[in-house]
């Protein structure tokens, strides 16, 4: 599904911009940084497709990639940028809200944690404004390279913790890193089987 199939299509900043929603689709939220570009670049293979920068709060746009001719892959601009001005962070969160609550065809959203951080104050918001769209989400641990394998298991009880206590979160946690390849075949598959 994933491999020479996937185009950059637009980047967006209002509702009134985006494709029509005819299509499964997934998104990939998450704080600056986090590794969402790298991400998509590393489930579709291609390096430069989504950029990844050292820059936290490069992707200022809600970026759609098609998969196939059936697929929208969504990589929404990074949350928690301590250096955003205000009225910026604002519009964001109007699109987002906007975004997760009014996209038919979102079967899914991915929220990316960093293995170092686990979940934090910022990511909390995100995952109740999910809630109240009832979006179903998903959390990937990003960058599983950074941190020791016995420090793995202390992240993912962090995180399951924290999902008890939300109704839209999908139980199952997937472990990634962009750089080393883990979880990539995990996480195409899933997203290969949504309806
Ligand atoms: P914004 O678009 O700014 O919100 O950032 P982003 O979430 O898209 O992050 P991006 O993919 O640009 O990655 C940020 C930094 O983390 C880059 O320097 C990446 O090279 C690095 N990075 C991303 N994924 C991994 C990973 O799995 N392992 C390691 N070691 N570094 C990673
Ligand atoms: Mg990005």
């Amino acid at each position: 599904l994933f491999a020479g199939q996937t185009e950059f299509l637009k980047g967006v900043v209002a509702m009134a911009g985006m494709p029509p929603a005819d299509r499964v689709e997934v998104c990939f939220a998450g704080r600056s940084n986090v590794g969402k570009s790298s991400l998509i670049n590393a489930l579709t293979g291609r390096k430069g497709l989504a950029r990844a920068s050292n820059t936290p709060g490069r992707t200022q746009e809600i970026n759609f990639f098609t998969l196939g001719v059936e697929r929208y892959l969504v990589d929404l601009p990074g949350y928690g940028y301590a250096n955003a001005p205000l009225p910026v962070v604002e519009k964001w969160q109007r699109l987002l809200r906007q975004y997760l609550s009014g996209r038919q065809t979102l079967r899914r959203a991915f929220v990316l944690i960093d293995a170092r951080h686990g979940i934090k104050k910022v990511d909390q918001e995100i995952l109740a404004l999910l809630d109240s769209s009832a979006v179903t989400f998903q959390v990937v641990i990003t960058k599983a390279d950074k941190i020791k394998e016995k420090d793995r298991s202390r992240v993912l009880d962090q995180v399951r913790g924290v999902l008890a206590n939300h109704p839209a979160a999908f139980p199952e946690i997937v472990v990634t890193s962009s750089e080393k390849g883990d979880g990539i075949a995990t996480l195409r598959s899933i997203i290969a089987t949504l309806e």
